[in-house]
């Protein structure tokens, strides 16, 4: 993890709120490195924690009212939790105010928090930035409030201030990542039995890199699209008489009379496949230039199946396995955002300049670009 958003939220706490905070907490986006649009439809995942992330100061409060501060944003936001509800918050508060109304409905008892929240997540990149506060907020107040709750129950509330009180129709992908990330590992989520299993994903002692570029491109119908996905998704499952599309074999999708429903479809059910195939190479301890071949599949049927990629994520695919990358794909919800790529680690820069030389020529803003490794997930930093 990086250490300027703790040190920035406990210093920003002092001096919002009079004194130090109870304690500091710290919650990492996330890259996914195979497995998309399948965890709403019941499937496989295999995302790690990064080590950007946000961090969360917090102090119990003396009224059951929730009073929040962001580094990133001008205002404090007050709110009597009492008053929380879907519709009635917007913004970035609503992820904080979300999971408060999420433990609540639970049944949970809540005393008010004092709190503020400091990040490094790129915003609208596709690497959980909403995740990560959510998750960050939610481990805050488990741990204040005494709730006792296990990092999967935590997901799920965390997922449930998205969906209800944000508003973005999300799998739990993100949020079970963020809690559940482990240096050096992969988190293998089955997204129905909610298992997790970590797989050791050790890059550098391979001479390789995982390459991150940031297409910077908005995303803008990102929640339309995404919810649109969703609903073919389960349009499929309803039509070919499954449950969800994790339980479909590639042979039955033959009975869609649909081409838009069985491309879509189709997507998921190879993806699933995919991701077990990057498992058990990882697993049986290949050289992980094995499964460059697979990511670059994998976006290929986001990119013609899905219809989830856009060209300057393309570009930024093709340009890195023109330049020598073993495999490349866009990761997150799609539209925009990151694209992955796995090189010889001293490939990196050079690759990273030829997707900037590209997107120069194709006129499209600079991409940003960093390699990361997989980290530890969530968790309380003061180490009370
Ligand atoms: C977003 C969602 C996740 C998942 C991905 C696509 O990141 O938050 O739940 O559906 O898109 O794999």
């Amino acid at each position: 993890m990086s250490a300027a958003p703790a040190r920035r939220a406990a210093a920003l706490f002092t001096e919002t709120f009079g004194s130090r905070p109870d304690g500091l907490w710290w919650a990492p986006g996330r890259v996914n490195l195979i497995g998309e649009h399948t965890d709403y439809n019941d499937g496989f995942v295999l995302p790690f924690a990064l080590g950007h992330g946000v961090a969360a100061a917090a102090r119990v409060g003396t009224e059951p009212v929730l009073r929040v501060r962001s580094g990133q944003q001008a205002e404090i936001v007050e709110l009597p939790l009492a008053d929380v509800a879907p519709g009635t918050v917007s913004g970035w508060s609503a992820y904080v105010a979300g999971v408060a109304w999420a433990l609540l409905q639970d049944g949970h008892r809540l005393p008010g928090l004092d709190l503020v929240v400091d990040g490094d997540v790129p915003l609208g990149a596709g690497l959980s930035s909403s995740a990560a506060l959510e998750c960050a907020v939610a481990l805050a107040w488990n741990d204040l409030a005494g709730l006792g709750l296990s990092r999967t129950a935590l997901a799920g509330i965390a997922r449930r201030a998205e969906n209800e009180v944000v508003g973005a129709p999300t799998g739990v992908m993100d949020q079970m990542a963020s809690l559940h990330g482990r240096e050096g590992n992969l988190v293998f989520l089955d997204t129905r039995s909610l298992g997790v299993e970590h797989i050791p994903f050790d890059l550098a002692s391979a001479g390789l890199a995982l390459l991150v570029v940031d297409s910077r491109t908005p995303h803008a119908l990102v929640s339309g699209e995404y919810a649109e996905r969703r609903r073919s998704c389960r349009l499929a499952a309803e039509r070919l008489g499954v449950p969800a599309l994790r339980d479909a074999a590639l042979d039955d999708l033959a009975r869609l009379d649909d081409d838009l429903l069985l491309r879509r479809a189709r997507h998921v059910v190879t993806e699933d496949a995919r991701v077990a195939e990057v498992v058990a190479a990882l697993r049986a301890g290949a050289d992980p230039r094995a499964i460059g071949p697979l990511l670059t599949t994998s976006h290929a049927s986001m990119r013609d199946d899905f219809e989830i990629t856009v060209p300057p994520v393309d570009l930024a695919v093709t340009t890195a396995l023109d330049a020598g990358a073993h495999g490349a794909r866009m990761t997150g919800g799609g539209f925009g955002g990151c694209v992955i790529a796995l090189v010889d680690r001293d490939d990196a820069e050079p690759i990273a300049r030829r997707v900037e030389a590209a997107y120069a020529g194709a006129g499209h803003g600079p991409p940003a670009a960093f390699t990361t490794r997989a980290h530890e997930g969530a968790g309380r930093l003061d180490g009370a």
